[in-house]
């Protein structure tokens, strides 16, 4: 299948893009607006793949989006402003993404006939105390980053309704895993643990979060885009829950180190207590997580330790300004 993969430059679409050139299935254009979360660096292993090309641009840009539209017979849209602090601070490009960007693509990929299908978070359901959230409970989001994914999603579904468009929705709980960009709780703690600097822990360190393993849900979108029923949306939850703290301490075992590196910060406002998913749709579907948390941690510690080449130019760079601005710690660690 030739696709079409918006956002593709960021930490799933990478690993969706690498799943698929793998599994031989796909010709693949990515168009990306390159933010700071979006980079080449991404690409490192699969860029001079033949089947493989690249569009810098964003998906609100619709002559963008009609160039990299080209023979394309669907799209994947991962595109997204997706960290929940930033959207606190600065929800301006969440707007503008989420709404307008979902859109232009929509509208592109209606007048082409081609299948769409958005990614999308457990998020857009707010927080859940006990049980698990199915794909009909009421969305009821509660940051900036989650009222606008639910409203894209929300206007995927009326092209559905309206048009008859082929439209499938795929709602992941927390991913973590190789290529996450260091704002998100598992790769910052990491970096931070390696490099002996404070871990900053939100409130009590209770919240707790279903983690789900990137090559796991990147199959998951894989599997709903081939087998899934125009229309439907799927939860795709992780196999394990895990509150902050723990996941936490976690890490610092495997980085060597003890909790004197814990620091609490203040909390975030409006920070939902805990995510749960139930993922028996898309299990009816054939999908299942292979990746268990412990496991999935310890391989994504190996692959932070492994590949200082591709975050020690984050570390070093502008990065350092926003960490200071978010935590008013600095990152000096006892490594320089
Ligand atoms: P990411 O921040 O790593 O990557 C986002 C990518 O989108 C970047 O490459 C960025 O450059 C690109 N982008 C942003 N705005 C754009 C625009 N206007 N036009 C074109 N490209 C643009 O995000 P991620 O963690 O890979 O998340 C991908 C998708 O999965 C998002 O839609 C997110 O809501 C969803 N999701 C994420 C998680 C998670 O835990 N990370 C869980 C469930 C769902
Ligand atoms: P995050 O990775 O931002 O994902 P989300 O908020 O979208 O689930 O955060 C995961 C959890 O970790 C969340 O409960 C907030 C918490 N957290 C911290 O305690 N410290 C941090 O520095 C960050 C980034 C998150």
């Amino acid at each position: 299948m030739r696709l079409l993969v918006c956002g593709g430059a960021g930490f799933i679409g990478s690993n969706f893009v690498r799943g698929r050139l793998a599994a031989g299935e796909d010709s693949i254009v990515v168009l990306d607006k390159l933010t700071y979360a979006g980079r080449r660096e991404n690409f490192h292993d699969f860029e001079s793949d033949p089947r493989f090309s690249f569009v810098h641009g964003a998906i609100e840009d619709s002559a963008a989006v009609a160039a990299a539209l080209d023979g394309v017979e669907a799209v994947v849209n991962f595109a997204a402003e997706t960290h929940v602090d930033r959207s606190i601070s600065e929800p301006d490009a969440f707007v503008r993404t989420h709404a307008m960007g979902t859109f232009v693509l929509l509208e592109a990929a209606r007048e082409r006939g081609v299948r769409y299908l958005q990614v999308s978070t457990d998020e857009v359901y707010g927080s859940i105390a006990e049980g698990s959230f199915t794909e009909s409970s009421l969305l009821d989001p509660s940051s900036p980053y989650s009222a606008t994914k639910a409203g894209a999603d929300l206007l995927v579904s009326s092209y559905y309704q309206t048009y008859g468009m082929e439209t499938l929705i795929c709602r992941g709980s927390n991913n973590y895993g190789p290529y996450q960009y260091p704002e998100k709780l598992i790769p910052l703690i990491v970096l931070n643990a390696l490099a002996g600097d404070a871990l900053p822990v939100y409130g009590d360190g209770l919240n707790v979060r279903n983690w789900l393993f990137v090559g796991d849900f990147a199959r998951a979108i894989g599997h709903v885009l081939e087998h899934g029923s125009p229309g439907e949306t799927y939860n795709v939850g992780g196999p394990d829950e895990c509150p902050n703290i723990v996941v936490v301490r976690r890490i610092l075992e495997l980085c060597g180190r003890d909790e004197s590196l814990i620091s609490y910060v203040t909390d975030r406002p409006g920070h939902d207590r805990r995510y749960s998913l139930g993922s028996e749709k898309v299990r009816a579907l054939g999908w299942s997580p292979t990746t268990r948390f412990d496991v999935g941690l310890e391989q994504t510690v190996q692959w932070y330790r492994d590949n200082a080449w591709w975050w020690e130019p984050i570390r070093s760079g502008a990065y350092r300004e926003y960490y200071k601005r978010q935590y008013g710690l600095s990152l000096d660690g006892d490594s320089g």
